[in-house]
């Protein structure tokens, strides 16, 4: 077994680091292999994503991915950037599945901007379609506009488009997720104004009909932004696409105490699986050894689950990063009265340390 280890930027390389400890300590057998990707690649190769990272990701049984992007890359022409490392290997591998588990642990419960009773017990699944939607949509660019409220204008554009079997797929994975779940799933959409979503809606509907067992509702995403925080247990499964599959998962992180708590999983046909945080690099926080690393310790517990059919392995990372919380060990984005504020090392040694 292979894994395939791309720090990145930023906090990328800290919180990856304590995941890659974690990993180490459990004592299984596989090799881990570590390659420059964002930012840091385009310093050394001059590409975000150089053909010998794209290689090693594509040959591996997973990947383990941390973070990329820093505000000094803004100015580069958007292939460079360091964001495009990310979207490359999800389209590159074909990584259409986006699993954001959004989990209040019972010890975090006060550490969320929202009454405990509102997140305690929380366990809701975003799964984002993560290769189509307006990210990936031809043709965008800049033109002159030849319609609109200024026409001969300068202006920029973007595509939002789905195909049939893009929105099929996803939406049996939700239903399959759900399955194993509360047997509800939620798809959100924006039918009401466009074509894209009114199409989502349809095909999720259809798929849906062979999901008898699993209760599907349909919900406008301005509507499930606004649920997220006034009701978030009465969601199950929420399947979206790309875009507000963004949008939304940051908002749900926040429901389970930090960003720094939510990990991911992307996943093709094949199970082959990317796993990361699903923060970014945080530069605002980079390089002072205060980032939270349990997103990505987490997200290294689903690549065991899902990838490397290590359930119990997984099921022991996350037993051990239940343990650190219930001793009080809290990074800054955590911490409140009463716990003890540690740094990112502190708490990946605590974790190894937690893990039986
Ligand atoms: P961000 O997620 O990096 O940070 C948002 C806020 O959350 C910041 O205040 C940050 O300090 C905090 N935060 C994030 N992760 C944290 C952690 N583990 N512990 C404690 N605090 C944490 O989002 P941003 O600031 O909008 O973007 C920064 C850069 O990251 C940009 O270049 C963006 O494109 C990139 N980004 C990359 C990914 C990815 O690699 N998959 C994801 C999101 C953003
Ligand atoms: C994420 C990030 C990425 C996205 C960016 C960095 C391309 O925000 O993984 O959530 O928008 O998908
Ligand atoms: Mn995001």
């Amino acid at each position: 077994m292979k894994i395939a280890v791309l720090p990145g930027d930023g906090i990328g390389t800290e919180i990856i680091a304590e995941a890659v400890k974690v990993l180490k300590a459990l004592d299984l057998k596989f090799e881990m292999e570590t390659a420059p990707v964002g930012g840091a690649a385009y310093e050394a190769a001059g590409h975000p994503l150089p053909e010998s990272t794209l290689k090693l990701a594509k040959e591996a049984d997973a990947i383990l991915f941390g973070a990329v992007g820093d505000w000094k890359y803004d100015k580069l022409e958007r292939a460079l950037r360091p964001e495009q490392a990310i979207l490359g290997l999800r389209k590159h591998l074909g990584l259409f599945a986006n699993f954001r588990p959004a989990i209040c642990y019972e010890q975090l419960t006060h550490a969320s901007s929202l009454k405990p009773e509102l997140v305690s017990g929380l366990d809701i699944l975003i799964v984002r379609e993560l290769t189509g939607d307006i990210y990936f949509g031809q043709p965008r660019g800049k033109r002159t506009a030849t319609d609109g409220a200024f026409p001969g204008a300068e202006e920029a554009f973007d595509t939002m488009r789905y195909t049939r079997p893009e929105i099929e797929r996803i939406a049996h994975v939700a239903f399959q997720a759900a399955r194993k779940r509360n047997k509800k799933v939620t798809s959100v959409d924006k039918a009401n104004v466009l074509e894209t979503f009114q199409f989502w809606k349809d095909i999720v509907t259809e798929v849906g009909q062979q999901y008898p067992d699993v209760k599907l509702d349909h919900m406008y995403v301005d509507n499930a932004a606004m649920q997220l925080v006034k009701a978030p247990k009465s969601f199950d499964v929420i399947v979206t696409g790309n875009m507000f599959g963004d949008i939304l998962s940051d908002e749900a992180s926040m429901l389970t105490g930090s960003i720094g708590m939510l990990p991911s999983a992307s996943l093709n046909s094949k199970n082959q699986g990317l796993y990361e945080p699903s923060h970014g690099s945080a530069p605002d926080i980079a390089g002072q050894g205060v980032a939270n690393p349990l997103a990505t310790i987490l997200s290294a517990a689903m690549m065991l689950r899902f990838s490397l059919n290590q359930e119990a392995a997984a099921q022991r990372i996350e037993a051990a990063v239940q343990k650190v919380l219930a001793q009080g060990l809290r990074t800054p984005d955590i911490h409140s009265a009463g716990t003890t504020k540690v740094g990112t090392a502190q708490m990946g040694d605590a974790v190894v340390k937690a893990l039986s």
